[in-house]
């Protein structure tokens, strides 16, 4: 199809406006500060080998990880295009320790959303040109509007996203989200710099075939995921599966998703709750896969359910084909009984 029949983001945006009660504008002015963004990440990241902004930054975050110089360039993008256009009273980000509080409006505080963000996922990634991303998650605040936003605004439930998605920086640009009517894709054509609607209705095919984990640590790992991974790679049926694995979260989900398959960041010895954050890496993918038709866990609950105590609290993750992930949880449920 070409570009003059495609619907663009902007468009999309527009049209979808009328699905919100009450709506007011505020929330697609968000989502298009989000797409502003991301095309000034894009840009950066698509000249990152010959601009100075590939390697470290010489700063660890909060999680005592080192920063590389995209990381903090991605933040102060997204920070900057969201507190300015003031559409957001509040920002929690991977790479801030607290969240911060956005006095936006003449009389302070006038949004009714927070963010919260992983600015740049799979940032290892960047310095040897392999897909990375930026992960959102969208809330209406819980205290009362026209105050400062507290840390409860920012400790909600995944249940509660008003919205989520990412950009995935890959081979071409692309942003999917969901506001909880189904997932849409939007494709960037870099040379005109607008999304058009390129995957309407994203869904996970009925079966999957692909398992991706980092095996690397297979014997740090729970025996029920142990045991998960050897039934992945049994001759049997359509088994066995094939294994794939970026390193991004993003890339690695949204490959999933498009030809079926499951994602494993499981708990590990002396890192019980794994490796991937709840609020910013967990929620945003669980509620982006709950509307493709699959299913997200932390091995035993829904990730979405689980009531967060901290903003940079991790969990172990499960997420992908509701079949595969369903049966990566009975694996899991028989090694608990065992013990
Ligand atoms: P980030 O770059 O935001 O810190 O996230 C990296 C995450 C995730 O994207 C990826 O799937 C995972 O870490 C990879 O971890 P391992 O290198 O331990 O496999
Ligand atoms: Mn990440
Ligand atoms: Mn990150």
């Amino acid at each position: 199809m070409s570009e003059n029949a495609l619907q663009t983001l902007g468009e999309f945006i527009i049209d979808k406006q009328d699905d919100f009660q009450y709506s007011t504008g505020e929330f697609s002015r968000l989502l298009s500060a989000i797409r502003l963004a991301s095309k000034v990440v894009n840009r950066d990241v698509n000249k990152a080998g010959i601009a100075d902004i590939v390697g470290h930054a010489g700063m660890t975050n909060i999680q005592g990880e080192q920063q590389q110089k995209l990381d903090v360039l991605a933040n102060d993008i997204f920070i900057t295009a969201l507190s300015q256009r003031e559409v957001v009273c509040g920002i929690a980000s991977e790479e801030s320790d607290d969240f911060i509080d956005i006095k936006c409006g003449p009389n302070g505080h006038l949004s009714k959303y927070v963010v919260l963000i992983d600015p740049l996922d799979g940032s290892s990634n960047i310095d040897v040109n392999v897909s990375v991303g930026t992960i959102f998650s969208i809330y209406r605040r819980v205290t009362e509007p026209g105050t400062p936003v507290q840390l409860e605004d920012f400790l909600q439930k995944g249940v509660d996203q008003v919205a989520a998605g990412y950009v995935v920086y890959g081979s071409s640009t692309m942003i999917v989200y969901t506001t909880g009517n189904g997932v849409n894709g939007f494709t960037l054509d870099p040379s005109l710099g607008t999304y058009y609607l390129s995957h309407p209705n994203m869904r996970f095919p009925e079966k999957g075939k692909i398992y991706s984990i980092n095996e690397g640590n297979y014997s740090k790992f729970p025996q029920g995921v142990k045991n998960y991974l050897k039934y992945c790679q049994m001759m049997e049926g359509d088994r066995p599966y094939t294994s794939r694995y970026i390193g991004s979260l993003v890339s690695d989900f949204h490959r999933n998703m498009i030809k079926g398959g499951i994602y494993i960041y499981p708990s590990y010895a002396n890192a019980p709750t794994g490796k991937l954050r709840l609020l910013y890496e967990c929620n945003p993918m669980a509620f982006l896969a709950e509307q493709a038709g699959g299913k997200a866990s932390d091995g035993f609950n829904r990730i979405m359910e689980l009531e967060p105590t901290e903003l940079h609290q991790r969990t172990p993750f499960f997420c992908g084909n509701t079949e595969m992930v369903e049966k990566a949880e009975e694996f899991m449920r028989i090694d608990v009984v065992k013990d």
